[in-house]
């Protein structure tokens, strides 16, 4: 089936309790068209689990992508379906995250090792939805980590149809590390990532890791199609508001962050109507007011956020734009 293609200059990370809807929808208020990425959700989750929480996202928080985690072909196939059905924009695969609990469970970055298999899932799941097929993988893993076990890994998936692969610029440790040390103990090689973008031309090629600004995600521009922001992202989402207009030529987004914080109230509100706590919602917004001042009046607030009241007492009020 034909993809529709997406805009995928800039992207928010799929980042397991981090991005879940409520850290999505405050990233919406602040750029219109940077794409989004849910958390992974595993294959074995979304077929016996709970879909509807997996699943469930705000209308306006397109265009999101659906990460996977998961390595059997047709289980890969059902959940993109799924997903696809449910309107999202892209199926992604976790062929990353190396983390223990995934690795037994013979999934994301131990599948570097096995392409075929990779390709194997991506065809699959390309075969059953119409949206964008795109795999989120390393540079390498443990002593897999040649350039060119790097680009056999791409072009084998590429065959299978990939739509276009984000490849966060180090190598895993499977053995040693744990995932956080994952992502700062190997070293950054985005020169790696833009020698794979000049060798497969074709593709569509995302770099991640590291980047921790605007400025630094126009500069990768000019090497890749795309560029995948994480950490930097979640811990001050404003970097993201001069996004619509310098990345996409686009009319700027919120154009305050107080504006933001008075829509995130009325959310939080519309939210605990459904049952979901305040905290819930206003953990992913501590680093609104990153440093600005006011800062940590604002978090302070938020972390007192039993009620919805702190916004009227002290939330947007005590922290004012720089
Ligand atoms: C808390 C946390 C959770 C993450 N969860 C996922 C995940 O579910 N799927 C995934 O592909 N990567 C996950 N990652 C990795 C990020 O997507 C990204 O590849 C990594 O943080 C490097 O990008 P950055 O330097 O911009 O943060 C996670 C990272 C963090 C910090």
């Amino acid at each position: 089936m034909t993809a529709r293609p997406l805009d995928r200059r800039l992207a928010v990370a799929p980042m397991l309790d981090w991005t879940d809807r409520h850290f999505r929808w405050l990233v919406r208020r602040i750029t219109r068209h940077t794409l989004l990425y849910t958390e992974m959700v595993t294959t074995g989750a979304l077929l016996h689990g709970d879909r509807e929480r997996f699943l469930a996202f705000d209308e306006d928080e397109h265009p999101v992508a659906l990460q996977l985690g998961g390595a059997d072909p047709a289980d890969l196939a059902a959940c993109a379906r799924l997903g696809a059905a449910r309107g999202y924009d892209e199926i992604n695969l976790n062929v990353g995250c190396p983390s223990d609990r995934v690795r037994h469970g013979r999934f994301g970055a131990c599948l570097m090792a096995e392409p075929r298999l990779v390709a194997d899932c991506v065809r699959a799941m390309r075969d059953a939805v119409d949206v964008p097929v795109t795999v989120k993988h390393r540079i390498g893993i443990d002593d897999l980590d040649s350039y060119d076990a790097l680009c056999s890994f791409v072009g084998t998936v590429a065959e299978a149809g990939t739509d276009a692969f984000v490849v966060h610029a180090r190598k895993a440790w499977l053995a040693g590390l744990s995932p956080k040390e994952n992502r700062t103990v190997p070293p950054l090689r985005h020169d790696v990532v833009h020698q794979l973008k000049r060798d497969f031309p074709q593709l569509p090629i995302v770099v991640n890791g590291g980047i921790a600004s605007l400025d630094a995600a126009l500069e990768q521009l000019a090497h890749v199609d795309g560029v995948m922001i994480g950490r930097a992202a979640y811990h001050d989402p404003w970097l993201l508001a001069a996004a619509d207009a310098r990345v996409y030529g686009a009319a700027p987004g919120a154009a305050t962050r107080d504006a933001v914080a008075r829509e995130l109230a009325a959310y939080v509100e519309r939210q605990a109507r459904n049952g979901v706590r305040p905290h819930c919602v206003t953990r992913h917004a501590l680093g609104l007011y990153h440093g600005v001042p006011g800062a940590r009046a604002w978090r302070r607030a938020l972390a007192a956020s039993g009620t919805s009241e702190f916004f009227t007492v002290s939330g947007a009020e005590a922290a004012t734009e720089p």
